[in-house]
């Protein structure tokens, strides 16, 4: 697919989390369109791997940090059309049993650091009086799904954060993008499993009877689950669009449950969600 070409000729694109999954995806397909690339990730080997071919930029290093963030910037050498901010992961277990630690940190990754990005090149952005900040939330920023509410909510604060930052560089026709991403076929799911402590799985756990169904809950979603290269499609057609939507919701499965949210009651609503991840029954639990 590179019939962008026209449309993004002299562009720069910054991508985060470009060493797998969706961010290695959307490099590929933007480098395809002649889009000037520079990419982050923390595993410097998978970047390059995806870098080199594209004749890309690679910025090794923890997005959290400011001084990484400040050598992304310094890679765009004065112009960036497109920040795709993608590096993310989920943070797995209940609500109260994630550690302070691990529950800041998600936020760290998944909000504060999109959201610093964002400020570091919007004076480029302003300047040149155009650009495209695509945002790369989940159908967890529409919905609060049990075992993810760390994930959950750092994916609803990103599309609050995300619709007032859209208003507010509006003058200078920047667009600001959310992609709702159903479940994709990349290293997320791997990435949140060995993420899981002992503690939350050990007996003495109250909610040890949480973990037993897991792995039936995985293929039920990855039953549904599309590719990269799917969400990577969504992205670029959203960066070419000179009026995009504020939200691109991507799978059959992530359209439905945005549908679902809005008009479902929510008792109904926590009803399936209970059922979905075989939450269970007072009885069931000491
Ligand atoms: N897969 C899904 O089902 C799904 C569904 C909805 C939304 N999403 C969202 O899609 C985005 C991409 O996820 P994915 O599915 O492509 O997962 P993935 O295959 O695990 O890729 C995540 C990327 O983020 C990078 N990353 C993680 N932490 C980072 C950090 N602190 N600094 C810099 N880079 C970091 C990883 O690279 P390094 O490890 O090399 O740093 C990797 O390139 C995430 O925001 C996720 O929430 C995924």
């Amino acid at each position: 697919m590179s019939r962008f070409s026209q449309r993004f000729s002299g562009h720069v694109a910054v991508i985060t989390g470009a060493s797998a999954g969706i961010g290695r995806a959307t490099a590929r397909l933007l480098g395809e369109n002649g889009v000037r690339l520079v990419l982050n990730a923390r595993r410097l080997d998978r970047l390059a791997e995806v870098a080199e071919p594209l004749g890309a930029t690679a910025v090794d290093g923890d997005i959290t940090d400011p001084a990484v963030r400040a050598r992304v910037v310094e890679a765009c050498r004065g112009r960036c059309d497109i920040l795709v901010n993608n590096a993310g992961y989920g943070e797995p277990g209940p609500v109260e049993v994630v550690s302070e630690e691990d529950a800041r940190r998600q936020f760290e990754v998944n909000l504060f650091a999109p959201a610093f990005l964002a400020q570091a090149v919007l004076p480029l952005m302003r300047k040149q009086r155009s650009g495209h900040i695509i945002q790369v939330s989940s159908v967890a920023g529409r919905l609060g799904y049990p075992l993810f509410g760390w994930y959950c909510a750092t994916k609803h604060a990103l599309e609050g954060l995300s619709d007032a930052l859209r208003i507010e560089v509006s003058p200078w026709d920047i667009h600001v993008v959310l992609i709702e991403p159903g479940p994709v076929r990349t290293e997320f799911f791997e990435v949140t499993k060995a993420k899981v402590s002992p503690q939350m799985t050990q007996k003495a756990s109250p909610y040890v009877r949480y973990f037993d169904a897991v792995d039936d809950i995985e293929r039920d979603f990855m039953k549904q689950a599309t590719t990269p290269e799917k969400i990577a499609q969504v992205i670029v057609k959203a960066c070419a669009a000179r009026r995009p939507r504020s939200r691109y919701a991507v799978t059959a499965m992530a359209k439905a449950t945005v549908a679902v949210s809005k008009f479902l009651p929510r008792r109904l609503l926590d009803w399936v969600c209970r059922r979905q991840f075989r939450i269970p029954r007072a009885a069931e639990v000491d």
